[in-house]
């Protein structure tokens, strides 16, 4: 068994379009559910300049090159190709991504593509968005467009971000389910559309794309029964399969749950499957596993009388009543921004997902935000290195104990907007000069985990 990481281990990060580009009315670009929301929390910026990658593309890539990358995990903006979601190609668009990937291809730094990171374009949102059946063949449609310019040099490709997310919190990254009594089942029905699109989108690209790799990316995380109660243990397995099984067991062996139907059929739930739907989910299979961890989740039991009083609002919307209830780990650290710290976590994720499917692993998502300080031109984020450190032991621990784990691309590259906790919650190994209300100059400063990254790099994670 090997002690090291594989020789071609792809070492990168990652970032997404709308939260790094801007530019989000450039040069053809149609608007993206992101740009027109209107739930922004106070004192947070919203997505149009971002860190404006869209102008700095150039050297933004030298630098991920200076530290090392062998890979880079970016998304393309759905909305930059076809402005409407479907129609006309929007030709500045494409050359966008050509010269993101041929500057990439420059440095030997592979691209790996996620072709939809929470950004539905607005007109397709008009129509009902992933609700409406429709959206499903304008997203196969898009997909196609993406492997025929991109697929002879683009060989890994991501379908859909952190689908699960959506469907659990999906107000937060702009997803509707509406209100009242059909919102459960609509939730399920948004689920169901975006399996059928990831899956037709999985075989276009082994029929388009020679040699092409594709996969989804969710968030996957170890779950840990709060107690050694056995209803806990229970508790932990039912939120297991509701958080990660129910979408890898779709996506991999193309079938749904059955204690996630029997839930929505309790409930007068149950989403509607026409007779084709199980032969295409069939149909179509991954070729790895792409992955994001933050951090494990604990569950303790929850019953039908359950009042959720004592959890957070937070808690609350993780929860699902009658079945577990997501509580805090005392055992853990917090972030700055209160999100817990798990390595060992990641490596029991990662060792849960192979034990399950058996598929090459690849974590696209892994990192901190905190609160990074510009000072005499230097960034000292020694927490972010820590982090890191603890987390890149454990991947190391999971490749001995067998894991086939084929690449790491933290969250992010560079600095971005962070989803619902804008500029001041900082991610990257790069340091971007501008507040939520002040654009500054923009200016790229390393941190001091850039160096210390591009030494990981340079030993192969030793
Ligand atoms: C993941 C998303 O859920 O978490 C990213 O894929 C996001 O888009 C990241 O930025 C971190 O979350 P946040 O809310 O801190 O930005």
């Amino acid at each position: 068994m090997s002690n090291k990481f594989p020789k071609n281990f792809l070492w990168g990060a990652s970032t997404s379009a709308y939260q790094f580009e801007g530019g989000w009315d450039s040069d053809g670009k149609g608007p993206l559910i992101q740009d027109v929301r209107k739930n922004i929390p106070n004192g947070t910026t919203d997505f149009k300049v971002d860190s404006d990658h869209y102008n700095n593309w150039k050297e933004d890539i030298a630098l991920m090159a200076e530290m090392g990358f062998k890979s880079y995990r970016f998304s393309i903006s759905w909305t930059r190709i076809l402005p409407k979601g479907f129609g006309k190609i929007n030709k500045d668009g494409i050359n966008f991504y050509n010269n993101i990937i041929n500057e990439l291809l420059k440095y030997n730094i592979i691209p790996i593509v996620t072709m939809y990171h929470f950004d539905l374009p607005n007109e397709l949102e008009k129509n009902g968005g992933w609700l409406n059946r429709e959206t499903i063949d304008h997203f196969a449609n898009y997909a196609k467009i993406l492997f025929e310019n991109f697929g002879d040099r683009v060989k890994y490709w991501l379908t859909i971000n952190e689908q699960n997310v959506m469907i659990i919190f999906g107000e937060i990254v702009g997803v509707k389910f509406g209100e009242g009594k059909e919102r459960l089942k609509n939730t399920y029905q948004v689920n169901h559309h975006m399996m059928l699109a990831q899956a037709k989108a999985m075989d276009i690209c082994h029929q388009t794309v020679k040699n092409g790799k594709i996969g989804s990316a969710p968030n996957i995380a170890a779950i840990y029964p709060n107690t050694n109660k056995p209803e806990d243990q229970i508790a932990a397995l039912n939120m297991k399969i509701f958080r990660n099984w129910f979408y890898l067991d779709c996506y991999i062996f193309g079938i749904y749950n059955k204690f996630v139907l029997n839930y929505l059929e309790k409930h007068n739930s149950m989403f509607e499957i026409y007779k084709e739907d199980l032969e295409i989910l069939k149909k179509s299979k991954p070729d790895f596993i792409a992955f994001n961890y933050y951090a494990s989740g604990t569950a303790e039991m929850s019953y039908e009388n359950d009042n959720f009083k004592t959890l957070t609002d937070q808690q609350k919307v993780r929860s699902i009543k009658g079945v577990y209830r997501q509580v805090y780990n005392p055992n853990l650290q917090k972030t700055q921004f209160g999100w817990e710290i798990d390595p060992i976590g990641l490596k029991t994720t990662l060792r849960e997902i192979y034990d399950r499917y058996r598929l090459p692993l690849i974590i696209t998502e892994n990192g901190i935000g905190g609160y990074d300080e510009l000072i005499d031109d230097k960034v000292n984020d020694d927490y972010r290195i820590d982090y890191y450190q603890k987390h890149i032991e454990q991947l190391k621990l999971a490749i001995n104990d067998g894991v086939e784990l084929i690449g790491y691309n933290p969250w992010s590259a560079i600095y971005l907007v962070s989803t619902h906790e804008g500029i001041k919650k900082r991610y990257g190994f790069v340091f971007v000069n501008r507040t939520d209300d002040d654009l500054k100059d923009l200016k790229r400063y390393r941190k001091k985990s850039f160096y210390w990254y591009q030494k990981v790099i340079e030993n192969n994670g030793l």
